[in-house]
Parts: C-alpha cells; structure tokens; sequence
C-alpha cells in the first residue's frame, strides 16, 4: 500500500516526537562507513565488468566552430566522433541548450570525441596525437564585452530607490566581483557503460537518478525504460553530477559500438572543463538607511554568464527581496552571452555569492552609519516576506545574531583594527546566513521483514551527505527498532523515484517519503495487534498496546511492505521557506604581506529537525570551509583570448586544506518547522556556505581596514591597500 502525502498545509505535531526507539537526530555513525574506509565501498570507476575497454575523452581545441575532421588514431584504435556526443556535450550539462549541429563547438575544451583502446593509457596517448581540424568562428568570451540578455521577469522593482539613496542619512553603492568557481568534488566524473541486447546499465557517479536516466535516453535516442543507472557511492557532487556528463553519453555509444562494456574516466583537467562551472558575477549593490540604521532602500543588480540558448542563470538575488526590509527595492539581473564553459549549479546556486556579497555591503553600511554589524542586521528583519507579505514557516535569523554573539565573545569586538599581535592584525566579523527551502516529489518503499529486520529502497544517493545514515535512523525510529537491524539500499535507478541529492532538498525530501512508507507499516502493524495506530508503541523490536506486548518476529507472519509518496504542495507557496543563520569569524592578517589565517570560525544554524547530529554538522563544516575558500582563495582564471580555464587542477585551484581551517564550531538551533512535511526538517546542505566567506572579508577590513570587493581575497589584493 502506498501512503501519499502533499503538503499542502502544516502539520504542528510531528508524528516523530511521539516514537519510542530514540534514535532520530542521534549522532549516528554512517552505515557505510566501514565499507568506505576499508576501501570496499565501489565508486563509478571501480567496476571491472569483463572485457572492459577505456574510452578517453577528446576535447575541443577551439572555443567555438566546427570540427572538420576529427584524424585517425594510431594503430587503427577507435576513435568515435558520433554526433550524439557532441551535440550533448554542446549544450553543456544542460538538459536544453544551444541546438548544436553535430559538429559545432560551443566551448574550448568540450567533448568532441571519444578514443577507446585496450589499455587506459593507449586510449590517452592515442587521444592526444589525434590531428583534428577546425573551422574556428569568432566569439566573445568576456562577460563585460557583450551587451546582456536582461529577462524581464528577472528584474523587480518596488519604490523608488534612487530617491531613497539621495534622501538617506548613510548609503553605499559599491561594485563586487566573484570569479568561477568549481565543484571539486573529490571523485572525478566516471562511467561505465554495459549494453545487453538494447538495455544499458551506466554505473557513474551521479547526485540524481531518475532524471539522469531521462537525460541519458535522451541524449542517446532511446527510451528511459532501456536505461539503469547504479550509483551507490559518489564521491561528492556539489552540483556537478545533478546531471550525466560527456563521460557516460560517450562510454554508453562506444560500448554499443564496440560490443563491450566501455569505461571513461575524466582526468581532473577534463572535470574542471566539462563539469559546470559557477559562473562569475558583477554584483552592485545600494543601500540606503536612516539615521537610526533602518534601512530605506536596498538594490542588487547582477551580471552573470553562460553559452546562448542555456537556461541556468546563477541565481545571485534570490534571497534578496525577503533577507531585509525596505521600502524601496530593486533587483537586476542580466546574462551576458559569452562561450566559456557552461555555467551551473554549484553548491548554493545563487546564495552563495549572492548572499557573501550582499553581506558585505551590510558590513560597509554599518561602519558608514556607526552602527554595530550585527545590531543593524537585527533592526531590520521582516515581519513578513516583504512585497508578498506571507508569513515566514519559521524565522531564526534574529536568534542566529544574538546566540552567535554570545557564544562567539562578539562584545569584544572594536568597530577598527581590533588589536595588533606581532605582525598581524586581528579582526572579528559576522555575516547573516540564508538560503531558500523547497520539498521534490519522493518515493520510497519499506519492507519489514518477518525477522524483525527492515529494508529501505529508494533511488536516493548518498554523495556524501549521510543519506544512507539518515534514512536508515527515520525507518528505524518509526518502526520501533535498532538501526543496525535496518538495511538501507540506494543508487538504483530500478528502485522508487526519490527526489535526489540536490539543492538541500535531499533529506527532508527522501526522508519524508521514507517515513511514509514506515507509517503505512506501523498501521499493519496496529492492524495485526487489533490495536488502534495512536495506542501502538514500538519499542527495539518490540510491539506494545495497552496490556499486550509481542516481539515483532513473532508478530509477523509475513514481510509487511509500505511505499511512501510525498509531493511538495500548498506549503511551497503559502508561507516563505528559508533556512536561517549566522557565521562568525576570527582572521589574523599579516600586516607586511597581506596574509590573511582564518584563527576560528562559529556557525550558528536552524534548519528545523536535525536528523543526524554527526551527519549535520559535518555538512556546516563543509560549507564553512567552502566559504573560506571563496572568500581567500577559490577562482577560475580565464584565458582572455578564448574563455578556457586556466587554473583546472587541484595545484592550481586552491580548495582549502587542512592547514588553512581552523577549528570551526557549529552550533544548531533548536526548531522545528510545521511547514515541510512530518519531519519538521529543511535542508542543510548548503546553508553553511551563504554568507561564510563575507565573514571572513569582514573580519579582515575589521582586522586592517582593507575592503576587497574583487575575490578571492588574495594577499597582493590586501597589501595594495593596507595602510601600515
Ligand atoms: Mo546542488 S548545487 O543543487 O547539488
């Protein structure tokens, strides 16, 4: 029996509060975990079907034209040049795009074909003596150089903001700048692609898999009903696996080919090239207060980039028409038309550099009005969203402020250069954090087995998150037993359509439809006691109602199975749902060459029911580590003369280490939000890298006075402007 649920109104009480076992939100090791540290755990590229064969990619030499010939491989190896290929390479990892002719390049370093050999390294050496010719079309590749698209629904405007600026007692109106970033998720792009008569099975490492599926049959011409797609483990997606890559389009052709199963495996260089980018952005922003600190106006006007013809846009504004409230309000956005590689999602599209820029302008507007940073953030929340007037689900943001404060000694802060140790500059700054929140449709199926034991199906992934943990504790909370007497299995596209890793929409999402299927089961299960549901208690194995207790494996006869159906509903639209914080940072920077240490950094958040403390938190630490990386040291330099990435290595592009993390501390709020479903859990995923960075940046103007409104904050940016 499926047990369906829209939300279409709050649920105040969580079913979940009322279980028994205790053990949802416990700090539960990952399921998997010993699989993965003994090295047992397969990724994508793990799997050794026999008489596998290596394909190795073969990248666009050109940033835009035609591939005239593509040459031939030495030793009569198989180089496959199929217009499938490179028509989906074209549009980019976009599921729409340019509608590319079969031999049209769109960017420098796309996917144009694919060599196979016997040997990985053959099929390298093979791909790089190619000879290929091109005809070359002239095209822009610098976003300042082209006259945007500016998409009328994209623009806003309440009020009249130039009025606001002239009439306030304090306004800034600055100009940001944030480079490409990328996802660098720590296991490169993969695939293996086995045909059996006309049914593929893709193992790649992917964050959803329905629609993976959708997009493989289309990029191949087949039915999705061909397609299996496994992805058990991934290394970490960050929005580059939300959608197949070159990788699996070309090992599914050329094992259809060539009659055996066909690996491709990009090389760190290629994933840098071929999986999205963040696209950089040109954000201005206004801001206009009274002399109390009220704010009177607020502008952010964006400039992104992407190919023509690609619907993404980085989302840079997307929270802020309802972070702050002011009269008068206007919002930009524009896309400039340019061929470097194709723009996506990356960790926290749109808040991410949206919200860190943002809240650096808040920073300046409070130094220039001589109001404390974090008073001038509270004096301003909304009551409701502003323009639509719908209530928040739930608003934290204040609570983040003042716990955040308390906890990370903020009255010791003073308004400039806090104190000099030695060499360095110490420097204290806040920033707000927030990111928008959202339910996908998600299916799952429950078995609980006559044993006592249960089984989780769905086509979630885990990529790193916990999925596997969090879902293992919802059905074991739900039904009353251990979680190690619960199996969970996931990355099958053959199991129940589940919503996905993305977009922090993972966890409540699937969980959701998790504990729907457990619920449907614990009504067989009340059914089978003669019990009613509300009286039913389940207990480490155990079925209670009043006088009458059984353990389940005598209980049961048989398997009792339950499918769970949740669709986002009514709630996506009657109230506003975000996910609140604030982030605190300690910097020392050295006042002779401009370096900037990270001494501490806090995270305060409330996302609703935390699921998994251990899991949770290590998600915040991920994206406070991420924002330190924006703010100091992440960016994609573009070749100016054909778009191509310059810095695509590991060497080059420079994540943080652990070297540069200091001890980071997180910190929840208790909440429990009645408008995402009977969980009462948000997402979490991402919110810990909005606003980050634009701590760290206020830190360091705290610390030396230095604004640098041009990312990353490299030292030669500091020093430039430091006055010793
Ligand atoms: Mo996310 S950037 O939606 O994986």
């Amino acid at each position: 029996m499926t047990r369906h649920l829209k939300v279409d109104a709050p649920i105040p009480d969580s079913p979940l509060d009322h279980m028994a076992q205790g053990v949802l939100g416990k700090p539960v090791n990952r399921l998997e975990g010993p699989l993965k540290v003994t090295g047992r755990a397969t990724y994508a590229a793990e799997a050794r079907p026999e008489g596998m064969l290596y394909g190795v990619l073969v990248q666009a030499a050109i940033p835009a034209g035609k591939v005239i010939s593509i040459g031939e491989a030495p030793g009569g190896l198989a180089v496959i040049h199929d217009p499938r290929l490179i028509r989906y390479a074209a549009q980019g990892m976009a599921s729409e795009g340019p509608t590319a002719g079969p031999d049209q390049v769109e960017y420098m370093g796309q996917a144009i074909a694919v060599v196979v050999a016997e040997s990985f390294e053959a099929a390298r050496a093979a791909a790089q003596a190619l000879d290929i010719t091109y005809e070359p079309s002239d095209v822009p590749v610098d976003p300042e150089a082209v006259e945007p698209e500016r998409p009328k629904e994209k623009q806003s405007a309440t009020g009249d903001l130039d009025r606001a600026m002239r009439d306030a007692a304090h306004c800034i109106d600055q100009v940001w700048h944030t480079p490409s970033h990328t996802s660098a998720a720590m296991e490169p792009h993969a695939a293996i692609a086995e045909w059996s008569g006309d049914h593929l099975t893709v193992r790649a490492g992917y964050q959803m898999l329905a629609s993976s599926r959708e997009q493989l049959a289309d990029a191949l011409g087949i039915e999705p009903g061909q397609v299996r797609v496994l992805a058990p483990y991934v290394g970490g997606g960050f929005g580059s696996k939300l959608g197949i890559n070159a990788d699996s389009v070309a090992a599914a052709i050329a094992a259809q080919q060539l009659g055996r199963p066909v690996q491709v495996v990009m090389s760190r260089q290629q994933v840098f090239d071929l999986a999205h980018r963040r696209s950089e952005t040109r954000q201005r922003i206004r801001l206009a207060c009274d002399a109390k600190g009220k704010l009177t106006g607020i502008g952010h006007d964006a400039l992104v980039s992407n190919l023509p013809g690609v619907s993404f846009s980085e989302p840079v504004t997307q929270a802020t028409p309802f972070t702050y409230q002011a009269a008068h309000r206007q919002i930009g956005h524009a896309i400039a038309r340019i061929h470097r590689s194709c723009a996506g999602s990356v960790r926290a599209p749109g808040e991410a550099v949206g919200a860190t820029v943002f809240e650096c302008a808040m920073d300046e507007l409070a130094e220039v009005a001589g109001i404390d940073p974090v008073e001038l953030r509270l004096l301003n929340i909304p009551e409701t969203e502003p323009g639509t007037n719908r209530p928040f689900s739930s608003h934290k943001l204040a609570e983040a402020l003042r716990e955040g404060a308390s906890r990370f000694g903020w009255s010791d802060r003073r308004p400039t250069r806090q104190r000099l140790e030695g060499e360095w500059y110490i420097g204290m700054g806040v920033a707000s954090a927030v990111r928008v929140n959202s339910l996908i449709e998600s299916r799952a199926r429950v078995t609980l087995r006559a044993d006592g034991h249960a089984v989780v199906e769905t086509d979630m992934t885990d990529i790193g998150t916990g999925s596997y943990t969090i879902l293992g504790q919802i059905a074991a909370e739900t039904l009353g037993v251990p979680v190690d007497r619960v199996a969970v299995r996931l990355g099958d596209s053959e199991l129940p359509a589940s919503s996905g890793s993305g977009g922090s929409f993972g966890a409540a999402s699937s969980g959701t439809s998790v504990y729907l299927a457990c619920a449907e089961i614990r009504s067989q299960i009340a059914a089978l006691m003669g019990c009613d549901e509300a009286d039913l208690t389940l207990h480490n194995g155990e079925a209670r109602a009043g006088n009458v207790a059984h353990q389940l494996d005598a209980l049961l006869q048989d398997d009792l199975q339950g499918d769970g159906h949740l669709e986002p509903g009514k709630t996506e639209d009657t109230v506003r749902q975000a996910t609140w914080g604030s982030h605190w940072a300690e910097v020392a920077v050295n006042r002779w060459t401009g370096e900037v240490r990270v001494r501490r950094m806090l995270g305060v958040f409330a996302c609703g029911r935390v699921l998994n403390e251990k899991t949770a938190r290590s998600q915040c630490l991920g994206g406070m580590s991420f924002g330190l990386g924006m703010a100091l040291t992440e960016v994609i330099e573009h070749d100016p003369r054909d778009g191509h990435m310059v810095t695509r290595d590991l060497a080059e592009y420079h994540i943080p280490c652990h070297a540069d993390v200091p001890p980071l501390e997180v910190h929840f709020l208790a909440e429990s939000d009645t408008f995402v479903g009977p969980l009462h859990a948000k997402g979490l995923g991402e919110l810990g890298i909005c606003g980050a960075g634009a701590a760290i940046l206020n830190a360091i103007h705290n610390a030396c006075g230095v604004r640098v409104r041009n990312l990353p904050a490299t030292p030669d940016k500091i020093i430039a402007d430091m006055e010793v």
